[in-house]
């Protein structure tokens, strides 16, 4: 049997290079700049590439990769994508029986990137939210130690408290990284749910969100959170690091400086790499922040979700140094 059961979607990603001079910079949008075509116009690509993704497929190719036996559950389209990503799934040694196929095409991104180190995604989501939580056979599943649930989207997301509630009742630890449509679901929901929680991990963007507190309080952001969930929290911070709080102690580390290639899949890297590190070392903290940090930062340097994840001998955990500190 599995030892950590993945949910979360599955997409077929399309990689687009754009050319440089497709970027304009303007105060008009958030981020001071844009992707724009003319309208009409035919755009010349630098370089594509297909690749497979979605949160679920991600972290189980992480736990995987880690010598951590995995199963994915989530769904495809009866499509050829789906039955590649089936494919790979199995083929990479990831135990596919929790897989249903459903009748809407598989989740797919057409993922723009520029020069600039972010990205602009455009995000089909099919299959993934189909998932039928009555189809699953949760009684081959009382094995598992770990559930480890990747954000679920649209009408997936309604699916979170089933998922942590059979956890609970079968004494599976969770770890839930939370998508914008479960914190769309209101603090007092969420309380609930992440009563049953043991790690959570957000971005620094959704945990503001979540706590309503803004982005440069990060200390007052872990201290709203660790009122809503008491089990170890995660913030991770992209470029400037990871804070983590387990009780009233504080780790914080620093991200490695890399050159950008693709982010996709930062988030995703971390978090399974920070739970394989968890399982590894017997619940040391210390070495479940290296060993994500690690990994989210092999990810990036290399194109697609997937193909730049650690292996389990590769190491250069040395390098990265966590401070332990208390909430005050
Ligand atoms: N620019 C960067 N330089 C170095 N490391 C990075 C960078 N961006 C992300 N990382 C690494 O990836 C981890 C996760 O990144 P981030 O905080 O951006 O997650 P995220 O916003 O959830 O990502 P995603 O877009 O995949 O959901 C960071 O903690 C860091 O280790
Ligand atoms: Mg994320």
């Amino acid at each position: 049997m599995p030892e950590v059961i993945t949910f979360g979607s599955a997409t077929w990603d399309v990689f687009l290079k754009m050319p440089q001079d497709q970027v304009i910079k303007s105060k008009d949008f958030p981020s001071g700049s844009a992707v724009a075509f003319n309208l009409g116009s035919k755009i010349d690509l630098e370089d594509m590439y297909f690749s497979f993704g979605g949160g679920g497929v991600n972290t189980a190719f992480t736990f995987m990769n880690q010598g951590i036996d995995v199963a994915y559950c989530g769904s495809v389209g009866n499509d050829i994508p789906g039955k590649e990503i089936i494919n790979l799934l199995k083929e990479s040694g990831i135990n596919t029986d929790f897989v249903q196929r459903v009748d809407k095409p598989t989740n797919n991104s057409v993922i723009l990137n520029t020069s600039e180190s972010e990205r602009t995604v455009l995000a089909y989501r099919g299959a993934s939210e189909l998932l039928n939580m009555e189809d699953v056979y949760w009684s081959d599943m009382n094995e598992p130690s770990w559930f480890y649930i990747a954000p679920l989207s649209g009408t997936l997301s309604k699916s979170t408290e089933e998922m942590v509630s059979f956890a609970k009742k079968n004494k599976i630890k969770v770890a839930i990284n939370l998508g914008n449509s479960q914190i769309a679901m209101g603090r007092e929901k969420l309380e609930q749910i992440l009563k049953k929680v043991d790690v959570l991990l957000l971005n620094l963007e959704e945990a503001s969100l979540l706590t309503h507190i803004p982005e440069n309080d990060e200390i007052g952001i872990m201290s709203e959170l660790n009122k809503i969930h008491s089990g170890i929290n995660v913030i991770t911070k992209g470029a400037e690091g990871v804070l983590v709080s387990d009780k009233d102690v504080l780790y914080n580390a620093f991200s490695c400086r890399v050159k950008v290639v693709d982010k996709t899949g930062a988030g995703d890297a971390f978090g399974a790499g920070f739970i394989s590190g968890l399982i590894k070392s017997n619940y040391d903290i210390e070495w479940g922040i290296r060993r994500g940090i690690a990994n989210a930062t092999s990810c990036i340097k290399v194109p697609g979700a997937i193909n730049g994840l650690l292996k389990e001998d590769d190491s250069f955990e040395d390098r990265i140094k966590v401070e332990k500190g208390k909430i005050v």
